[in-house]
């Protein structure tokens, strides 16, 4: 059997269950077992979460691509790793071979070496969707440098921020990205974030879309020419360095509630057991499969879910450039035909979306690779829920809702295709390992079913996350000091009679529009950033398509007179602060902002009049200017 530890029945996952709880270092050393160590463990887990200080596979050696790439090459060196689809339909698509990917891997290393790359060195990654990506991920990976990719819609200052919290002494781009009829300039994008970062000292650029672009003499380099140097050298091969278990493997920057997005980081051994495991199981994957994840490589859900997860298990993983409205509103049923998909893992902002053209881009489309479907990101509705299962599944396919996070590596609760029970609009049980409790605001445990809580897990997993980079007492206030002994999720959740988890949102200032993360206070500081901006106050309401839209209420400097006008200006603030993800949806003008006369706003009331609420706002007795509500009241848009 290919993945002796994949769950095979609903009794496999119960006494897989129960073997994780009662003796999780024996199982989880069962699993790792299955991979490719230099050296094995000594220990299995060394933790608290008072610090915290989390350890798994202590004393473990291993490279995490030895385990995607190396070990795969006798029995699937012509077998597909990655199977890429371009933007443009017209254009050829690319099939990589497991020995292809190897080689390409091991190139761009050579090249990263060439150019000063050392392990621990952080490299930050701001490309577009194409094989190239996955090769510059995995050949960091490969001689041990830490990568940060930064999603491609984010914005100069965005990067500037990201980069110098990390220290990045390289940065690998594109010329430019192709998203749908979009050519996304990165290269111009890199160049304005560089002025603020002195620790790069090289800009790799690899060709993509043909923009024009300035090279920076010393700094700057052509992936294709700096390839060509490696070719000249007679291509030798590139050993993979030698990491410890705990050695970090990448950051990836997430929002939160306050301040600038924080750098989570993951290590190699927990996080490539938990990604493998997890991607094996949840999908039920089985070799020769065809899978496809619609994911950005920019967020979590591509790191684990296109490249680690998959390519450490051997799949086939397919990539996709484009976006799924364009050219039409077909272009994901496109693909699936075209490649034979047979698990199809995506966004409920997605299936909303295209739910919205009808069935019309979906006939005459040939489904019937499918086998599996799956969602990530965000809360699904029934609705979409349904509409997915009959309309793409055809009724045949069991429906994955993934309940995960950036922190944790890899899926926490959910479904496992086929094998246990679906609900929708619940991501139903925990995966084997995890182990979810429901806590009251005091932290108290609350036990029994048809009970809704704060969702916290009380027991390490081995993906996640470690500290947040360079502040390790920010992920200790985030994540372990809300509750004694828990790691809190951020998330409300329900239990309901049949012990089924159903995660209700966000329980804290974040927000989830088209399921990006974004933090309530980062789009404020960027409106306020605006010359004309006195304060604001930015809430989520909900939102057909994006699942949550953002809603700003702004105070200006002075009277207002084009608003129109104003509010364009502030969108292209936020825009150029953050970037296009988080330009606000509605933005109103208002006089004052309710707040308690500690100066609190209330945001309690601003959601409440967001959503259309007007009545039952609750006691606004305490606030210091009761007024300012009615005025809001009747100025919603
Ligand atoms: C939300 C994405 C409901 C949740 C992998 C979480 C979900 C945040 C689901 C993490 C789901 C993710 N059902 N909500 N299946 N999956 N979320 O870090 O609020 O980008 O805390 O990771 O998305 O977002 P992140």
């Amino acid at each position: 059997m290919a993945y002796p530890y994949q769950i095979r029945s609903l009794e496999e996952y119960q006494q897989q269950y129960q073997q994780s709880v009662m003796d999780p270092e024996g199982f989880w050393a069962n699993v790792a077992d299955h991979f490719y160590w230099r050296r094995k463990w000594d220990k299995v887990l060394e933790w608290n979460f008072k610090e915290p200080d989390v350890k798994w596979f202590v004393g473990g050696k291993l490279n995490i691509t030895e385990n995607c790439l190396d070990r795969h090459l006798g029995t699937l060196g012509n077998t597909p790793a990655i199977i890429w689809e371009p933007n443009d339909p017209e254009e050829r698509h690319r099939v990589i071979t497991y020995r292809d990917l190897y080689n390409k891997v091991c190139q761009f290393a050579n090249v990263l070496k060439n150019n000063g790359v050392k392990k621990g060195d952080r490299v930050c990654i701001y490309m577009g969707m194409i094989p190239e990506l996955a090769i510059a991920v995995l050949a960091c990976a490969r001689i041990g440098a830490v990568h940060s990719v930064v999603f491609g819609g984010f914005s100069a200052q965005s990067i500037a921020d990201r980069i110098q919290d990390a220290q990045a002494s390289l940065v690998i781009t594109c010329d430019g990205a192709f998203r749908g009829n979009k050519d996304i300039p990165l290269k111009s994008v890199i160049d304005d974030a560089l002025i603020a970062c002195p620790s790069v000292k090289k800009v790799i650029v690899c060709t993509r879309t043909r923009t024009p672009v300035s090279m920076i003499k010393g700094r700057d380099l052509w992936w294709e020419d700096e390839i060509k140097q490696v070719e000249t050298m007679g291509n030798p091969p590139c050993p993979a360095e030698e990491m410890d278990a705990e050695d970090m493997l990448f950051i990836l920057y997430t929002s939160g509630s306050t301040g600038k997005p924080k750098g989570v980081v993951h290590t190699t051994a927990g996080y490539m057991v938990y990604a493998n495991y997890t991607f094996v199981n949840t999908f039920q994957y089985q070799p020769g499969e065809v899978y496809f994840c619609t994911a950005d490589v920019g967020w979590i859900t591509g790191h684990s879910y296109i490249i680690y997860g998959p390519l450490s298990a051997g799949a086939t993983t397919v990539m996709f450039e484009g976006v799924p409205t364009w050219p039409d509103a077909g272009r994901l049923w496109s693909i699936t035909d075209k490649f034979r998909v047979n698990t199809l893992y995506t966004a409920p902002t997605a299936i909303r979306s295209l739910m919205g053209y009808g069935l019309g881009p979906v006939n005459h489309k040939d489904l019937s690779s499918l086998k599996k479907l799956g969602s990530v990101g965000e809360p699904i509705n029934e609705e979409a829920w349904h509409w997915f299962k009959d309309n793409i599944g055809k009724g045949r396919c069991p429906i994955v809702d993934t309940w995960w996070q950036t922190e944790t590596g890899g899926i926490m609760i959910t479904p496992i295709a086929g094998i246990t029970p679906e609900k929708p609009g619940y991501a139903t049980l925990p995966l084997p390992g995890v182990q979810p409790i429901l806590v009251d605001e005091r932290g108290q445990e609350i036990t029994g079913n048809n009970v809704n809580g704060n969702l916290c897990i009380k027991f390490p997993w081995p993906g996640m996350l470690r500290t947040t980079y360079g502040d390790h007492e920010r992920c200790r206030t985030t994540y372990f000091a809300t509750y004694d002994n828990l790691y809190f999720t951020g998330d409300g959740c329900l239990r309901d009679e049949d012990g089924y988890y159903r995660i209700t949102g966000r329980v804290d200032d974040v927000l989830n529009v088209s399921g990006h993360r974004i933090g309530t206070a980062e789009v404020e500081n960027a409106i306020n950033m605006h010359a004309g901006v006195v304060e604001s106050a930015v809430v989520g309401y909900p939102h057909d398509i994006k699942g949550q839209g953002i809603y700003a209420f702004v105070i200006a400097e002075k009277m207002v007179h084009d608003p129109e006008l104003s509010k364009k200006d502030i969108l292209q603030t936020v825009s150029r602060i953050i970037g296009p993800i988080a330009k606000p949806d509605k933005i109103q003008f208002v006089s004052g902002l309710p707040k308690t006369r500690s100066g609190k706003i209330m945001r309690r009331i601003l959601r409440k009049i967001a959503e259309g609420e007007m009545e039952n706002l609750g006691d606004t007795s305490t606030l210091l200017d009761p007024n300012v509500v009615d005025e809001i009241k009747k100025g919603k848009q």
